[in-house]
């Protein structure tokens, strides 16, 4: 699907999120900045927005943090790198890997932080088991991702939005887009947040944005 996508990507999401996308991934770099990390981890980075940002955002704030971004898909990151390229972002590395079997060591990184990349995993538990792993003791994990809201705004909203993304698919042929609206609904996120805990991690907070339709959930080692 991303083979098919990576070239439209980053105008497609602008298109589909209503241009929302990238204020959330800030949200998320300044979740994983907060704790001023020397090292960060960023899991299925695709088209490298949230890897460049965390970068280009610690520059400024004068932090350290290096970036390491990783995805299994070639074409996704050959856009990111470019895009650091002509972004002049520094400290951010692209390498090809999987998220359910990361090749670092033990508590490789001081964070981990991971966007809008969950539901492509074939096990939640493997991805949440390896980004533990490689997490120093009380290091920070960081996920953005949406899912199918509760308050009473939140549920016709996402109903449209899931409709409007089918509505892409169907005109474009993206499998991509035919694809996300059916795995959104399905994603049950209390039981994610559920799965977060068995797998160890302590201090687990979630925060939602857009009424509910995306959320990020921040937590410790
Ligand atoms: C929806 S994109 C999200 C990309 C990016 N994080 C963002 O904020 O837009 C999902 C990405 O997950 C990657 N991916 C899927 N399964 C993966 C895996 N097992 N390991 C690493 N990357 C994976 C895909 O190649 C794709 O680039």
């Amino acid at each position: 699907m991303y083979s098919e996508a990576h070239g439209s990507y980053d105008i497609t999401n602008k298109f589909l999120s209503f241009n929302t996308d990238n204020r959330i991934r800030k949200k998320a770099a300044e979740a994983i900045l907060s704790e001023n990390p020397a090292s960060v981890l960023d899991i299925a980075t695709g088209t490298g927005d949230l890897a460049i940002m965390t970068a280009r955002l610690a520059g400024e704030k004068g932090l350290k943090a290096k970036v390491t971004a990783i995805d299994m898909n070639s074409g996704m990151l050959s856009v990111a790198r470019e895009k650091a390229r002509r972004q002049g972002a520094r400290n951010v590395v692209f390498e090809k890997g999987d998220a359910t079997e990361l090749k670092y060591a033990d508590g490789s990184f001081d964070a981990v932080v991971c966007s809008f990349a969950l539901k492509n995993f074939d096990s939640q538990e493997k991805f949440l088991k390896e980004a533990k792993r490689v997490l120093k003791r009380n290091g920070t994990f960081v996920l953005i991702d949406i899912s199918k809201p509760e308050s009473t705004i939140g549920r016709p909203a996402f109903w449209v939005y899931m409709r409007y993304m089918e509505l892409f698919g169907l005109i474009t042929g993206k499998r991509l887009y035919k694809w996300l609206p059916g795995s959104t609904a399905e994603f049950n996120r209390k039981e994610f947040v559920k799965k977060v805990k068995g797998a160890g991690f302590k201090d687990v907070k979630v925060e939602e944005y857009l009424f509910g339709i995306s959320y990020l959930l921040k937590c410790r080692k």
